[in-house]
């Protein structure tokens, strides 16, 4: 462990980009993790790899009304603010920022950001403007903390690949980094909203990432990836009382439906519970030959 024990919280722009200001930087690198908080080990290990990589790891805590729809969880989102800085202390985060509604949104902001095609398909599908809210936020908190390097995990694939997408167009100056999914003992994805599962529902949805698995599994065996989404969607179905939004099979990340050039896809699964909507996915290389 780095435990940091001088671990700053900072709530305005100003101070941070005081303190991350290039000049006092002299030269160290940045490394930065975006996130909504209720910290697990999933957000840690974003953490952890940006303390291997960088002088200096700025973590965000800031649940983003922008990228919550009307009906949405913005209110019922976990939260513990004091347990967050201790467990980012521990990961060896320098500067903590949590900043307020009104210190990122000062004055009412019409201007809008869309992001593409990518955002079409699966969250973005169900979800409309979550991903526009998303690339807002992160714009921002790009431009307060000018990182070299940002963390992203792939539990969130869909997010990741239009954020690549979004950097890569725009010239932005951080590069961005993939973390593998951080999973619990019975392979369920971690993640902040599992805490609003029932106990019944936490105990099914480990069948999730069960049921991604066997999907990978008989695409490897030779099953058209036509028919992966049909036996993914059944052993949900089988196995959880959650409602399926969507199983799908993409490019990955093109996020395109045609994979015959894709060199990646991605089975993506939203599975929704009593009173909270979880998400999940397993990238697998093509198997070129197979697919003439
Ligand atoms: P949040 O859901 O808090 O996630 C913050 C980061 O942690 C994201 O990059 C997400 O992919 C990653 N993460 C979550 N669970 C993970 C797991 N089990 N293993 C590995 N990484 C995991 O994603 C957001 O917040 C927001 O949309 C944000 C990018 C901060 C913009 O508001």
């Amino acid at each position: 462990m780095n435990a940091n024990a001088t671990m700053q919280i900072v709530r305005s722009v100003a101070e941070l980009q005081n303190i991350l200001n290039p000049r006092q930087r002299e030269g160290r690198t940045v490394g930065f993790v975006p996130t909504m908080g209720f910290l697990h080990e999933g957000h840690l290990a974003l953490a952890g790899q940006a303390r291997r990589e960088h002088d200096v790891v700025v973590m965000s805590i800031f649940v983003n009304p922008a990228q919550f729809g009307p009906g949405e969880d913005y209110e019922a989102y976990p939260r513990d603010e004091q347990r967050d800085a201790e467990l980012a202390a521990a990961a060896g985060v320098d500067y903590l920022f949590i900043p307020s509604v009104e210190e990122m949104y000062p004055h009412d902001s019409s201007i809008r950001i869309l992001p593409g095609t990518q955002a079409e398909q699966l969250c973005g599908a169900s979800r409309p403007g979550h991903f526009d809210g998303v690339l807002k936020v992160l714009l921002k908190l790009f431009n307060i903390v000018d990182p070299d390097e940002s963390y992203f995990g792939m539990k969130d694939a869909q997010q990741l690949a239009i954020i690549e997408t979004f950097v890569r167009d725009f010239n932005l100056r951080t590069a961005i980094n993939r973390v593998e999914t951080v999973r619990e003992e019975d392979g369920m994805a971690k993640s902040s909203r599992n805490v609003r599962l029932t106990e019944q529902e936490r105990k099914e949805a480990s069948a999730i990432n069960r049921a991604l698995a066997s999907g990978k599994k008989s695409y490897y065996e030779g099953v058209p990836l036509s028919e992966i989404e049909k036996i993914v969607s059944s052993a949900i179905e089988n196995h959880t009382s959650g409602t399926i939004d969507y199983v799908k099979a993409l490019a990955y990340p093109s996020l395109d439906e045609d994979f015959s050039d894709a060199d990646e896809v991605i089975i993506a699964a939203a599975v929704k519970f009593s009173s909270t909507r979880l998400i999940d996915n397993i990238i697998m290389s093509t198997i070129k030959d197979e697919r003439k």
